[in-house]
């Protein structure tokens, strides 16, 4: 089986959230299937400085405003495609934003000429290759199922794989011809989306299969909670949504083996991290549980609801430590939390060592989010015996197991998940949290059922090759 992924951003090569995570890790996943993907990634600087090889195996004279190649060749152990083409991707800072942290007014054209390679590669291979199935991801490869009929390629197969339908790809209506759209696809049943263009609707409605990373999101895509307007749409394609959950790379999240903490493999091995955690970020010694966040700050986090229960962490003796970037008002007020209260303490920016420190000192993370498509904190912490406090829904409902009186009876619980995601609903969260973190032995069972969680990707793997398998076996 031979497999395009097409995606915007590929850890550790490029990456802004989970996404680049996901991308990075489902070749070597798929490779145990049997599946062969190779990885288109447009070439932004940091994808061309770490390419080797870069075999030129197509060209093309103008696409969308300027000459342009496909270079293949090897990453980080990643088998890639890369779009050499300056006049879209050579440009400084993340994969969407300007330094002025705007979106670039060309990202419809940018992604667009993204799909619109992968849908070429797709149509007449590459130097040889010939993928039977074009795996995109998001907005960004959203028109790739376009532009394969306007090639007459209807014999590939397409997966749309949703990792946060918030971001539709928007563009207005008279950018259909720079586009290369077809402007007879201009409807609701097209990519017509509140009377603008959208790039994730085309690929919602024309994909074969789509699939979201988590089974709980899946559901709650076709409600109008969740859908974003786009209910109505997943509903429509209800038997071809199929919800597969993301497994994290359990060889770089591993609490026996991670070289940037004292290593451990129970969980009375956590005390070094811990102690090296607060002396790290000047927090005191505490009796209460150490509660740690890394994440975007962003209204999808529900960062905002943490700072409103604070106080309720902090009178049991509890302490917070969060790394994470994103809206300055958030990032302001955390400031300001961490400046009064000498048991929180507060890291603007992006790390992905001190995250690994984090979440191995930590006793417990707080993943508040409104909704959330899957989230790989949380199984990051699973894997290091620190405890999830989660909000009820998407894959953090499907991963962790809330500590009910059931689940400690059978002695299964892995976390504690609140509902409705309130301030109110937190805050008791986090009273249940300072009771269980008290009971040593229910706290140190908790524990060790979360580091004993398979949260890596052999499971879901499989379910991708299956579908992959699925789609193409009357071809
Ligand atoms: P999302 O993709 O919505 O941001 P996920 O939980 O799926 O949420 O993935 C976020 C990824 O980004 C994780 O790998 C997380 O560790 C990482 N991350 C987020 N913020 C930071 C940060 N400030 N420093 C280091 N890593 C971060
Ligand atoms: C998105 C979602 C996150 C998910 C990630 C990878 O960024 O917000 O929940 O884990 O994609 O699929």
């Amino acid at each position: 089986m031979k497999v395009l992924s097409v995606a915007s951003e590929c850890a550790p090569l490029v990456k802004t959230g989970g996404l680049a995570d996901v991308v990075g890790a489902l070749p070597a996943a798929l490779a145990e299937q049997g599946v062969q993907m190779r990885t288109l990634l447009p070439g932004y600087p940091a994808v061309t400085v770490a390419l080797e090889g870069g075999e030129s195996v197509a060209q093309f004279d103008d696409l969308f405003g300027g000459p342009a190649q496909v270079l293949a060749g090897t990453a980080a152990g990643l088998d890639l495609l890369v779009i050499d083409a300056p006049h879209l991707y050579a440009r400084p800072g993340n994969p969407y934003l300007g330094p002025d942290g705007r979106d670039w007014q060309d990202n419809p054209e940018r992604f667009a000429a993204l799909s619109w390679v992968g849908a070429h590669i797709a149509a007449h291979g590459a130097a040889g290759w010939h993928p039977q199935v074009l795996h995109g991801h998001d907005w960004q490869a959203g028109f790739a199922t376009e532009y394969l009929r306007q090639m007459d390629a209807g014999h590939i197969r397409s997966m749309l794989t949703i990792h946060n339908i918030a971001f539709t790809g928007p563009a207005d209506p008279g950018r259909l011809h720079s586009l290369r759209l077809d402007p007879g696809r201009f409807h609701s049943e097209g990519f017509e989306f509140w009377g603008g263009i959208s790039a994730l609707k085309a690929g919602l409605m024309e994909a074969d299969a789509l699939t979201t990373v988590s089974p709980t999101y899946a559901e709650e895509l076709m409600t109008p909670e969740f859908g974003m307007g786009l209910e109505g749409v997943m509903r429509h394609r209800q038997a071809s949504l199929h919800g597969i959950l993301n497994g994290i790379d359990d060889a770089a999240w591993n609490p026996a083996t991670d070289p940037t903490i004292t290593p451990y493999s129970k969980p009375a091995g956590k005390a070094a991290a811990k102690a090296a955690l607060q002396a790290e970020m000047g927090l005191p010694q505490s009796g209460g549980p150490l509660c740690v966040i890394v994440s975007r700050m962003t209204g999808q986090k529900g960062l905002d609801l943490v700072l409103e229960a604070l106080p309720t962490l902090l009178e049991q003796g509890g302490q917070l430590a969060l790394l994470g970037s994103g809206e300055a008002e958030l990032e302001r007020a955390f400031q300001a939390a961490a400046d009064q209260n000498p048991n929180v303490a507060v890291r603007i920016g992006y790390d992905e060592g001190f995250s690994h420190r984090l979440i191995a000192g930590g006793d417990a993370i707080l993943v508040p989010s409104r909704f959330e498509p899957c989230g790989l904190t949380q199984l990051y912490a699973l894997r290091y015996g620190t405890v999830p406090v989660v909000a009820l829904t998407g894959g953090l409902a499907d991963t962790v197991i809330n500590a009910s009186p059931a689940a400690l009876a059978r002695k299964v619980a892995t976390g504690i998940q609140f509902s409705p995601v309130t301030a109110g609903a937190l805050r008791n969260a986090l009273v249940r949290l300072g009771a269980l973190y008290k009971d040593r032995k229910t706290w140190s069972r908790l524990q060790t059922n979360a580091m004993a969680q398979p949260v890596g990707w052999a499971l879901s793997a499989k379910a991708y090759a299956e579908l992959y398998a699925g789609l193409t076996k009357d071809r």
